[in-house]
């Protein structure tokens, strides 16, 4: 990763510039609105005790690290019993831990020192599916008339025992699979290891709300709700028409998703979720949604806002970087979320690292911290992916036979799946990364370890986890970041993005993002009679004047500037 020796003077964007600067209110909004959440794939964060694999001790050992960085609360992804098929997506029992991962005493003590650093712990709640191996689901597979016979989504085969529907997993294959014992198929939009529960059963849904009780009471302040658009498929099995010609990696026909995706009866059941979530103080919904627009995104907010707080907006950050299309995504994220806080998010277990995915192999370190501005600054809560903040980069594997996610192994040369995103935390350039003690990790390290880590970047003052750090603080401490409205300036530009953030009594925070790797010239009109100072920049000295009329950028220059109306 190259670094460049830019002017980078981030460190200390507080003290030198009284601009809006005050700390936070005894505000009574609630603690998730403009809050930052780290999320944590506990098997790559850190591993106590030299299996390889990472735990929930790690974790608590590393909890200073996060509260020092400024986050508000984590998500770790399942560490329930699983038979791990889709690394714990295939949970066996919701309310105990795999044992690679700790014990229930374990994940107390974790809730209770991330409690004493003020972080909040959200869950990963599994909604649409359990594992083959969870009991209601060995007994629901054994007959057509046990207690939990209607517990999943079973049909009757087409003759010649062809599947109900020609419905496709979203991991490859026909979604349904024949059980012997029922002589009957089981819908699963995943891995046949991950049948669909039946949501349209009052039980199911009971059983599955007092698990939420079960972790709220324990002290857990919510959940990341999975895989929600899949709660629900057609009840009458009509067949999804083809979507275009072709194959998908795994070699299936492209099929639409309309009667297996995002059905309205979700939404009855995220306000019954809602509904739970509220029985506790801070209660906080983050849901998975992917979604093709926004009118699809607002619905998960609720007619009347009493359904999910935060549904992520898949929309912004996977998609191209662009200074037009960011524009765009941000204006509807404001005007049309029916007043709901927007949740923006660039890295998850799932997809490429941002840095690879968006950038060109040149100027990464600078691409970094670009995103992270433009992640940070918008009036938006944020998903922040462990790593992130280092500016790690994607690590695929390079041989079929080294792959671990089986969509890799399924869709190989196409699809590589998820490792590549999922390698362990870089903390420092010893063995492993400093991310376990044993002989071999579940995955191997990538090989920029040994330059792009926590301790390397904590030494260097230009560093990516130096600059996250400060725009962490300056988004707490800054009064237009923390609390202003949002207004796009510059509207035009194909190049630059810019927006303002302004608080109530005056105090304006200008964003600047050269959303290409070339040098870029931008004028803001609207504001060309002001003069702002640096509050934090990828490249210029924090306090140095700014004058809109003219702000030359660097590639992928990211600049916070400070006004005083
Ligand atoms: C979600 C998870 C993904 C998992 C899938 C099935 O998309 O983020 O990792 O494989 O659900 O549970």
């Amino acid at each position: 990763m190259r670094r460049t020796g830019s002017l980078l003077c981030f460190a200390a964007a507080i003290g030198g510039l009284a601009i809006a600067q005050r700390p936070a209110a005894s505000d009574s909004k609630p603690w998730w609105r403009n809050a930052v959440i780290y999320q944590i794939y506990p098997r790559s964060f850190a591993d106590s005790n030299g299996d390889g694999v990472g735990d929930l001790n790690g974790i608590t050992n590393h909890l200073d690290y996060l509260q020092d960085l400024g986050v508000d609360g984590i998500w770790i992804t399942p560490f329930f019993k699983s038979p791990q098929v889709d690394f714990g997506y295939d949970i066996s029992d919701y309310t105990d831990i795999d044992p690679q991962y700790g014990t229930l005493a374990d994940f107390d003590r974790l809730l209770a020192e991330a409690k004493k650093r003020n972080i909040r712990v959200l869950l990963d709640f599994v909604v649409n599916h359990t594992s083959d191996r969870h009991p209601w689901f060995v007994e629901s597979r054994s007959s057509r008339t046990n207690a939990k016979a209607d517990w999943y989504v079973w049909r009757d085969p087409l003759p010649g025992r062809r599947p109900p529907t020609n419905w496709i997993s979203i991991f490859g294959g026909s979604a349904w699979q024949f059980e012997p014992a029922r002589k009957q198929d089981y819908y699963h939009a995943f891995y046949k290891e991950q049948p669909d529960l039946n949501w349209r059963n009052p039980d199911v849904r009971k059983a599955m709300y007092d698990v939420m009780r079960f972790w709220m009471k324990r002290g857990v302040a919510g959940f990341r709700l999975d895989a929600v658009p899949s709660l629900f498929e057609d009840a009458q099995l009509r067949d999804e028409p083809v979507a275009k010609p072709g194959k998908s990696s795994y070699g299936d026909p492209i099929l639409t998703r309309q009667y297996t995706d995002n059905l309205p009866e979700c939404n009855d059941v995220l306000r019954e979720m809602r509904k739970v979530a509220d029985e506790f103080a801070d209660g906080v919904l983050v849901g998975e949604a992917y979604v093709p627009a926004v009118e699809d995104l607002a619905k998960l907010y609720g007619a009347n806002g009493d359904e999910l707080h935060l549904p992520m907006d898949t929309m912004f950050g996977f998609g191209a970087l662009s200074a037009t299309r960011y524009r765009a995504r941000l204006l509807e994220a404001e005007t049309q979320l029916n007043g709901g806080t927007p949740l923006l998010v660039f890295n998850n277990h799932d997809n490429p690292r941002s840095v690879s995915r968006l950038g060109d192999g040149r100027n990464t370190a600078e691409l970094a911290r670009m995103l992270a501005t433009l992640l940070l600054t918008p009036r938006a809560s944020v998903l922040l992916y462990y790593g992130e903040e280092l500016g790690m980069a994607n690590d695929d594997p390079k041989r079929k036979e080294d792959v671990k996610d089986i969509i890799g192994i399924k869709g190989w040369p196409q699809e590589k799946g998820r490792d590549g995103e999922r390698k362990p935390m870089q903390w420092n350039a010893d063995t492993n990364a400093g991310f376990s003690t044993g002989a071999t990790t579940w995955l191997p390290v990538a090989p920029e370890y040994r330059t792009v880590n926590v301790a390397a970047e904590t030494r260097e003052r230009g560093s990516v986890l130096n600059y996250y750090k400060a725009l962490l603080r300056l988004r707490k401490i800054n009064a237009a970041l923390r609390d202003g409205d949002f207004t796009l300036v510059n509207g035009d530009d194909p190049n630059v993005l810019s927006f303002v953030r302004r608080a109530e009594d005056g105090p304006a925070a200008l964003i600047v993002l050269n959303c290409t790797g070339a040098p870029q010239t931008v004028a803001i009109r609207s504001m060309a009679d002001k003069q702002g100072a640096v509050l934090l920049s990828s490249f210029a000295a924090e306090g140095d004047a700014v004058n809109p009329a003219a702000i030359q950028m660097p590639a992928y220059g990211a600049m916070v500037a400070g006004f005083e109306k």
